[in-house]
Parts: structure tokens; sequence; C-alpha cells
């Protein structure tokens, strides 16, 4: 995708409330503090788009940043991370999970779930593996991202590679792909995953 234009859409904490436009949208979903601000920065290659903190739970509302190309463009949506326990149980079961929940059922066209977990944790984690158990069931494309891989040496990272592959049992069609932030490892083939997607809508 041949980038003209990105900018801040809309941004809502209200369960429901999405922009007026209808583009096609490729949501990043992920643990609090695994990088899904960063990625979406670094995809569009804006330093400070989405804000990224080294807090988990920097971002509370739902982002809609809208890209625009020549091949039609899409929305990227930030979610707000889940699993932050310094939130308390009740904001982060009925305020955060009904956000996020509301959306996923929505009739928004969503083409693409990109599905965050850090590079250096074995697999994905108990609240990780009901999401992805919850978007199959949805039949919401789905695709992985393994974040920071930066932080593990080449050989160390080829093999996160293989054994996230087999802890998802991931499917041919969902790919699973290191990424850094950092180096741009990795943005080339997120970037055709989304391509692919976004095109076939
Ligand atoms: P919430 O909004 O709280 O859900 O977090 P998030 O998932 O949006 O994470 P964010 O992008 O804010 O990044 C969290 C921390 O991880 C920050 O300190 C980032 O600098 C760091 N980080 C993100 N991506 C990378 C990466 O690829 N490599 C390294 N080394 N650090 C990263
Ligand atoms: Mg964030």
């Amino acid at each position: 995708m041949k980038i003209d234009d990105v900018t801040a859409a809309h941004t809502t904490t209200r369960p429901g409330d999405y922009p007026g436009e209808r583009l096609p949208e490729v949501a990043f979903i992920g643990r609090s503090n695994v990088g899904k601000s960063s990625l979406i920065n670094s995809l569009l290659q804006r330093r400070k788009l989405a804000r990224t903190s080294k807090e988990p739970g920097r971002t509370r509302a739902i982002h809609w940043y809208r890209v625009v190309a020549q091949e039609g463009g899409c929305f990227f949506v930030d979610l707000p991370g889940y699993g932050f326990a310094r939130v308390s149980r009740q904001v982060r079961e009925q305020v955060w999970a009904r956000l996020i929940e509301t959306y996923l059922r929505s009739d928004r066209p969503l083409v693409l779930a990109v599905q965050l977990l850090d590079i250096r944790r074995d697999g994905p984690t108990a609240l990780d593996e009901q999401m992805i158990e919850w978007l199959r069931d949805a039949r919401i494309p789905v695709c992985f991202a393994l974040t920071k891989s930066d932080k593990l040496s080449r050989a160390r990272r080829l093999d996160a590679v293989a054994a996230f592959r087999r802890r998802l049992a991931a499917r041919d069609e969902e790919e699973v792909i290191a990424y850094s932030a950092q180096t741009g490892e990795g943005r080339r083939a997120l970037w055709s995953a989304i391509d692919a997607r976004v095109r076939a809508c």
C-alpha cells in the first residue's frame, strides 16, 4: 500500500460510538504494554501518532487512524490493552471488556485482527488464548505479530516463531511474523498480510 496520508480520525471510550465513515478496518489487539501503539506508529512511519508508554494501560480508548492510499485506504484501530492488573477488576471487566467486545461484535467492516504477542514469552497467555479463540469463533481473519523481536538474538527469534506457530496451532493462512518497532523487522511481511486482506474486501 502506498500511503498518501495518515490522520487521527476518531477516538472513543463509549461502546457503540464509531466513525461515520466506513472503510475496511484492521484492528490491533493484545495485552497491555505488548507494543500495539508502537507497532502502529512503526507501520505508518509516524513517530508520535499513537501515544506509547512504558507504563501499561496507556491506551484506554479506541483510536481510529485513517490511512489514505491510492488503492483505497483503510482504518487502523488501536484497541486498549487487556490484562492490566493495576486497574480495578470492575473497570477491567466491565468498562474495557465492554468497549472491546462491543467493537468486535459490531458490524464494522473488520477485515483483519492483528493479534500481538510478546516474542519473549513462551507462548500466548491464558487471556491471549481466550481472545484468539473468540476471534476464530467469530470468523475474523487473524494474523500474529510477535513483538519486541529486537530483544532476542536472530537464532532465538527463528525458534520463537516456530514455537509460537505450534503453540497457537496457527493455520496456514494465519501469518506469524516477528516484529520490531525499533528495527523495522517484520514490517514488510505484516504490510503484505494487511494489504492482502484490505484488497480482498
Ligand atoms: P497499552 O496502550 O498500554 O495497551 O500498550 P501498547 O500495547 O500500546 O504498548 P506501547 O506501544 O505503548 O509500548 C509499550 C512499551 O514497549 C514502550 O516502552 C515501548 O517503547 C516498548 N516497545 C514497543 N515495541 C517495542 C519494540 O519493538 N522493541 C522494543 N525494544 N521495545 C518496544
Ligand atoms: Mg497503546
